[in-house]
C-alpha cells in the first residue's frame, strides 16, 4: 500500500499529505489528502490494524476515486516502541497525534506489575478526549438475544471525570488515615461510614466537564435523527455527583442552541429529540429486555464503562462495535477489545471492531459515503455466513452453515464486497 508510511527508525511524514486543521470554533477542516497517524497496537494489533487500513483505502477509492486519499503514518506505542528502545508512549508519538488532530489505534496492553500509567489513559488525557462514543448496532452476526436488530444505540460515556481520576487512598495508608480523620472530625461523618480499615476513592464530577459532554451528545442526536436520549445515573444515591450530572444535562437542554430541539415532554417531532432521566440499574435491565427504547444514552465515566460493554454484548460482544474518543476537535478512534494475547499471531483475530472504527473515523472526517460502503460490505460478508472463527462458530452453534476465514481473508472479503457494490 503506497499510501502507508511505516516507522523506519523515525516517523516519516509524507510530502504528498496535508495536516487536518483545527479551527478556532473547534471544528476541523479536512484536506483531500489528510495525514492520519495510526498505532498498530499490541497482541493482535499488528494483525487487525492493517486490515482496517486496507478496507478504509478501498472505501475511499470506491467513492472518491483518486480525488481523495488518506496518508497513513505509523507512530509507535506499547510493545513495538519498547522493542525499539523507546518509551512505551514516546513523545514523538504524542506530538504527531496532536498535530494530526484525528488518528486511530489498535489495542495497547498494560503490562502487569511493571507500574506506569495506562497508555490509554495517557492518550485520553493528553488531548482531553472527554467523550467516549460507542455506537452499537447489529449487522447480522451471531448474538445472544432474540431479534438483535432491535439494538441501535449510541453510548456517550463521559471520559474525563469520575472515579477514573485516580484520587485514591489504599486501606490503612497515611492518606486514608488523613482523609478519614478529616471527614470524621471536620465533616461530622460517622465512624460507621468510614471504618479504620477502609480504602477511599474520590469521585469528582464537574459542571463544566458534564455540560461539554452533554452538548456533544445532543448535537450528535439531532444531526443523526435520534429521538430518544436517556440520561443515565444513580442520582438517587449519589446526589452530589450523578444527581448533579442529570440536572446539568437538563440545564443544557434549556440553552439557546437546544431550546425547542431537545424536549423534556411529549413525542419528539422532526428535528427534535426527547431526554429522559433513568436510573442506571433499571436501565441496564431494560436495555436487555427492550433495547429498542434506547437511541442515545448519555452517562458518566464508570456507568458508561458498564453500559457500553453490556450494549456491545447484545450484538455479540465488543469485537463487533467501534469506538471514538472525542474532545474539542481532537479525535482518536480505536478497537474496543483488548490485545487478546491468547490468540495473537494465530491469524484468527476478528478485525471488525477496528474496521468499524475506521468507518466511524470517515464519518468524523465527513466522508460519509465512504463509511457507508464499509457498513454495507461488512453486512454482506457476515450475512453470507463468512467470518473469523469467533463468527463462524457462532453461526454453527445456531445450526447455520458458515465459512471460516483468517483475519486477512476476512479483510479481503470486505474489500471485494466494497468493489462489487
Ligand atoms: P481482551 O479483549 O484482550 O480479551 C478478552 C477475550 O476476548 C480473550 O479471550 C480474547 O481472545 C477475546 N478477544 C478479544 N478481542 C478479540 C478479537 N478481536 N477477535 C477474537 N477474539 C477476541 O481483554 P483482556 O484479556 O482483559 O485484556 C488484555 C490486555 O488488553 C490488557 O493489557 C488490557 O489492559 C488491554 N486492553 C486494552 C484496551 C485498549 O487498548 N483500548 C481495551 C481493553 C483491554
Amino acid at each position: 500500500m503506497e499510501n502507508v508510511f511505516w516507522w523506519k527508525g523515525s516517523v516519516e511524514i509524507p510530502t504528498e499529505g496535508s495536516f487536518i486543521q483545527l479551527n478556532q470554533d473547534k471544528t476541523i477542516t479536512v484536506p483531500d489528502n489528510p495525514i492520519i497517524p495510526f498505532i498498530l497496537g499490541d497482541g493482535i494489533g499488528p494483525e487487525i490494524t492493517p486490515e482496517m487500513i486496507k478496507v478504509v483505502n478501498a472505501s475511499v477509492e470506491k467513492i472518491y476515486g483518486n480525488s481523495k486519499k488518506i496518508y497513513w503514518v505509523e507512530v509507535l506505542a506499547g510493545d513495538k516502541a519498547e522493542e525499539n528502545g523507546l518509551d512505551r508512549m514516546p513523545k514523538e508519538t504524542l506530538d504527531l497525534l496532536k498535530q494530526s488532530i484525528v488518528s486511530i489505534k489498535g489495542p495497547l496492553g498494560t503490562p502487569v506489575g511493571k507500574g506506569g500509567k495506562s497508555l490509554n489513559a495517557i492518550l485520553r488525557q493528553s488531548m482531553d478526549f472527554y467523550s467516549a462514543i460507542r455506537p452499537v448496532f447489529y449487522m447480522g452476526q451471531p448474538s445472544p438475544i432474540p431479534n438483535p436488530e432491535r439494538v441501535n444505540v449510541t453510548v456517550f460515556r463521559e471520559n474525563s471525570d469520575d472515579v477514573y481520576m485516580a484520587i485514591e487512598y489504599m486501606p490503612k495508608s497515611e492518606g486514608a488515615k488523613k482523609v478519614r480523620e478529616f471527614f470524621i472530625k471536620e465533616m461530622n461523618v460517622s465512624e460507621y461510614a468510614i471504618p479504620e480499615d477502609a480504602g477511599i476513592t474520590v469521585k469528582p464530577m464537574s459542571e463544566f466537564k458534564t455540560k461539554r459532554h452533554v452538548r456533544k451528545a445532543f448535537r450528535y442526536a439531532l444531526e443523526n435523527g435520534k429521538k430518544h436520549i436517556a440520561i443515565a445515573g444513580k442520582g438517587n444515591i449519589m446526589k452530589a455527583t450523578e444527581g448533579s450530572f442529570i440536572n446539568w444535562a437538563f440545564e443544557v437542554a434549556q440553552e439557546d442552541e437546544f431550546k425547542g430541539k431537545i424536549i423534556t415532554e411529549g413525542e419528539p417531532q422532526e428535528g427534535q429529540a426527547r431526554i429522559y432521566k433513568v436510573i442506571t440499574d433499571q436501565m441496564l435491565m431494560q436495555l436487555v429486555l427492550k433495547p429498542e427504547y434506547y437511541d442515545v444514552i448519555i452517562t458518566q465515566n464508570l456507568n458508561g464503562d458498564y453500559i457500553s460493554d453490556l450494549a456491545s454484548a447484545l450484538v455479540g460482544g465488543p469485537g463487533f462495535v467501534p469506538s471514538g474518543n472525542i474532545g474539542d476537535g481532537y479525535a482518536l478512534f480505536e478497537s474496543t477489545h483488548g490485545t487478546a494475547n491468547d490468540i495473537a499471531g494465530k491469524k484468527v483475530a476478528n478485525p471488525l471492531s477496528i474496521i468499524l472504527s475506521g468507518a466511524m473515523m470517515l464519518e468524523y472526517l465527513n466522508w460519509k459515503e465512504a463509511s457507508k460502503v464499509i457498513y454495507q460490505a461488512v453486512k454482506k460478508v457476515i450475512n453470507a455466513g463468512k467470518g473469523t472463527p469467533d463468527i463462524a462458530s457462532g453461526f454453527r452453534k445456531m445450526g447455520l452453515s458458515s465459512t471460516e476465514l483468517t483475519t486477512s481473508e476476512f479483510g479481503d472479503e470486505i474489500v471485494k464486497e466494497i468493489k462489487n457494490l
